[in-house]
């Protein structure tokens, strides 16, 4: 069936902070959702009306989610395409395999994006130290090397400013599948979240600016500063992107922008993004209610903002102000329900709302 109604269920692939606001998205809409995860007390679960917990290989776990619940997302594009292809046999899974096998892979994804004409930066594939010594003679330095798979928030990359670093980082990324690519001195980082609905609708949140603190996201500006022009285009490159891929759900594209005003495509993630949070206070539809609808078969939302927005993520020992946070009646708290504050854990965010006209300041 194409159209999952209110009242059905839901499975969501994944456990963490964006699986909790896809759940929470989820209830207000009527639905039921069934997390598959690895944690009974993970974020997701501590919200949903079930779960299980069980290693993306157990295929009697996965028999049994597929059979309860009436159609798959996911926070997580890292599946095994084993996974996706034994649940597709029993349920239909959105975003699907092909937009996952793409989006899991940098080099599959940047090779589908030039074939789009969508640029990027120049890359090369490495298989061997060989490989990264002529990467490096046909980009030159400085560069980034980046494991082809599982990389987030800067983990399994290594930047590489000579050729004499090259054998060092080679080891670095521990000897693995991976691309190279030239650096780009970019002015700021953008994205575009854009939604797909099952008939090719399309939806997209205004671009946003997003300022990263040791490789993790730690304010999102929203909407970017930067020309209409800019934000039309990127726009458009998102639009683009998501018809080309067929996607069915969300997707978040980050994107550089260069002196020279030119859009560069970092990277593709197929769910909701930690840029996309503002969405929950500062649009008609937030991106988690946006991705529910689109896996559920709905027609989307508007995405439109009614207001402009900063989010900032609370990381770490960040948490430990959430007393100071709801001193300020103007600053919304999301918190993620995690145990621990471990160095760099993602633990809730802070929104703040700014009238239409105005510059979101921090
Ligand atoms: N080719 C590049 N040139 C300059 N900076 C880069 C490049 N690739 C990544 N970065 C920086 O590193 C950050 C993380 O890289 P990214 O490819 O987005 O991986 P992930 O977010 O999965 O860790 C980017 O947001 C950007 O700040
Ligand atoms: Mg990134």
């Amino acid at each position: 069936m194409t159209m999952i109604a209110p009242g059905q269920t839901i499975g969501i692939l994944g456990d963490g902070q964006l699986g909790r606001m896809m759940a929470l998205a989820a209830a207000e809409l009527g639905y039921k959702t069934h997390v598959f995860g690895q944690d009974p007390n993970s974020p997701a679960a501590q919200v949903s009306t079930a779960v299980t917990i069980a290693q993306y290989t157990d295929e009697d776990a996965l028999r049994k989610f597929a059979s309860s619940v009436d159609v798959v997302t996911l926070e997580f594009e890292n599946i095994p395409t084993a996974t996706l292809d034994f649940l597709e046999a029993i349920v239909p899974v959105r975003p699907g395999k092909k937009v996952l096998e793409i989006t899991q892979d940098r080099h599959l994804e940047k090779s589908f994006l030039n074939s789009l004409g969508v640029p990027t930066a120049p890359f090369a594939n490495v298989e061997s130290l060989e490989d990264l010594r002529a990467g490096i003679a046909r980009i030159g330095t400085p560069a980034i090397l980046k494991t082809r798979r599982f990389g987030y928030d800067g983990k399994g990359q290594v930047k590489i400013n000579a050729a004499t670093e090259i054998d060092e980082a080679w080891e670095e990324i521990g000897e693995q599948p991976a691309i190279l690519e030239g650096f780009v001195p970019f002015e700021l980082e953008i994205s575009v979240i854009v939604a797909r609905g099952i008939n090719g609708d399309i939806q997209s949140y205004i671009p946003v600016e997003n300022k990263h603190k040791n490789h993790i996201l730690d304010i999102t500006l929203a909407p970017a500063d930067i020309l209409i022009s800019i934000s039309e285009h990127a726009v458009k490159l998102a639009h683009k992107i998501a018809d080309q891929i067929d996607l069915v759900g969300l997707m978040a594209v980050e994107m550089f922008v260069t002196r020279d005003d030119d859009v560069l495509v970092n990277e593709l993630a197929p769910r909701p993004h930690n840029s996309g949070h503002w969405t929950i206070e500062g649009c008609t539809a937030s991106q988690f209610k946006q991705s529910i609808r689109a896996a559920a078969g709905l027609p989307l939302a508007s995405a439109e903002r009614h207001s402009n927005a900063v989010m900032r993520n609370l990381i770490g020992d960040d948490i430990n102000h959430w007393n100071d946070i709801l001193c300020h009646p103007e600053m919304s708290l999301h918190l993620y329900g995690k145990a621990e504050a471990r160095e760099g854990r993602k633990m809730g965010h802070v929104t703040r709302l700014f009238p239409l006209g105005t510059a979101p300041k921090v």
